[in-house]
């Protein structure tokens, strides 16, 4: 078996519904094929944070084993993305004073005073994204190198997460065998992004929404570039939830329902009805020969759904940043799965935005059936696809191939392998990504 030091990527999503390990081929910085993958039930965490490092690391195990298996390699270095709800951001401006032509270390001083004044004991930064520049009052500038001036505003979308959670990932990944891909933790939200939004999307406004099983993770990007995250509590798990609550079923057959027939916004115009036996269980309905239809089972949904978005919408809208959608939204993640999804969101977004209709699309990675290939979404315009789509090109995967792609470009972009700290790479990194 090869080993990955011999040139493979691979990234791990520990998420909590799945455990995901992809494996692929680089061929140059935008272009990769997947060769392997590997997905295990999740265990010992909750909310992006372990309960038990025991069970993670056997479902973690299994993951990479499956995911080795296909590729046919050993799997020692990994990318791997996190979220939960102790990760938080906000965007904040540094001042530095160059008096002359801005050069590399003024951008440095910047970064240092963001890493100075934001860290407690407790937090770590997990990422730090320039906004925007403004150089002797002119705002909105994206490249201030080589620019003359006496002052620099840097704003900064920072993004900080508790110590222990990262710690006990990182522990958990170890204890598994494997090494963290330069030390880093990668954020959801911004792996989804570079799995899935077009610069047209992202420079026009847009939402990325990544609806998983516990958590919601937001990305909004404005202008090209970051403008706010944030992760909340809920998804699927919830919606399960409610229809075990509503429909007197068990966890188990909740699921099952939601898998199979579930939707949301039923329209008896133009969605065929079905229905399906429920059981009867002591503790839950005594009753004898139950069903539920479809368009039951969607109502019980609906409600679910449409509190999740509109949950969503008022934390963009608390950011004063709903009016600035142009392009609108992007789900993703497990949940986005769930037939007719999208028309909630339409309907949610689109009536706080005074009659305007909001864009909405579901978003997976493009992963090429034939060739395996990964198609950035800097490519989309310009990808004449001829084939199907692989199987596994899923929303619940958008993370684990953003960090793929991530990878890809750290490893095949000349001064982002180096050795060189934390931010110093991310930065570079930054200033040619977003
Ligand atoms: N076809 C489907 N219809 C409806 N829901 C689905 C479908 N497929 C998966 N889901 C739901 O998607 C959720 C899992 O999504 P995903 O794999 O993105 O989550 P995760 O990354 O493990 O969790 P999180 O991001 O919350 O930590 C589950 O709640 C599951 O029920
Ligand atoms: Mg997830």
């Amino acid at each position: 078996m090869a080993d990955n030091s011999a040139g493979l990527l691979a990234a791990i999503d520990v998420g909590s519904s799945k455990i995901v390990c992809a494996v692929a081929e680089s061929i140059s910085p935008d272009r990769f094929k997947v060769v392997g993958l590997g997905v295990a039930k999740s265990a010992g965490i909750r909310n992006g944070t372990i309960d038990d490092i025991e069970l993670l690391n056997e479902a973690l195990i299994e993951a990479v084993e499956q995911a080795e298996k296909t590729a046919g390699a050993t799997i020692r270095e990994v990318s791997a993305g996190i979220s939960g709800t102790h990760i938080s951001s906000k965007n904040m401006t540094m001042l530095t004073l160059p008096d002359g032509e801005v050069n590399k270390s003024h951008i440095d001083e910047l970064y240092s005073k963001l890493l100075a004044s934001g860290k407690g004991q407790n937090s770590r930064y997990l990422a730090m994204v320039p906004i925007s520049f403004t150089l002797d009052g002119t705002a909105g500038i994206s490249n201030p190198l080589g620019l003359e001036c006496k002052r620099i505003d840097g704003l900064f979308h920072v993004v900080m997460a508790q110590s222990s959670p990262c710690l006990n990932i990182k522990k958990a990944l170890s204890r598994s065998g494997l090494t963290l891909f330069q030390s880093e933790l990668l954020f959801n939200p911004l792996s989804s992004a570079m799995a899935l939004l077009t610069p047209e999307e992202k420079g026009n406004g847009v939402a990325l929404i990544d609806i998983g099983a516990q958590l919601t993770d937001i990305a909004v990007f404005i202008d090209g570039t970051i403008q706010y995250s944030a992760v909340i509590e809920g998804g699927g798990e919830q919606i399960t939830n409610h229809i075990s609550l509503k429909a007197e079923v068990d966890a188990e057959r909740a699921e099952e329902l939601k898998i199979k027939m579930g939707q949301v916004k039923f329209n008896p115009m133009q969605d065929a009805n079905e229905s399906d036996v429920l059981p009867v269980y002591p503790g839950f309905s005594q009753q004898e020969s139950r069903t539920i239809t479809k368009q039951a089972l969607s109502s019980i949904i609906d409600e679910k759904v449409a509190d999740m978005l509109e949950k969503v919408y008022y934390r963009i809208q608390d950011q004063g940043l709903h009016s600035q959608l142009q392009h609108g939204v992007v789900l993703t993640g497990g949940t986005s799965r769930l037939k007719g999804i999208d028309r909630m969101a339409r309907e949610v977004f689109s009536s706080h935005m005074a009659g305007r209709d909001m864009n909405v699309r579901i978003g997976r990675p493009i992963i090429a059936n034939d060739t395996l290939e990964f198609i950035a979404p800097e490519k989309y315009a310009s990808t004449r696809l001829t084939g199907s789509l692989a199987g596994f090109s899923l929303p619940e995967f958008s993370a684990v191939m953003g960090s793929l792609y991530d990878q890809n470009i750290k490893i095949s972009t000349p001064g982002l392998r180096s050795k060189k700290n934390m931010f110093g790479r991310l930065k570079d990194w930054i200033f040619g990504n977003f």
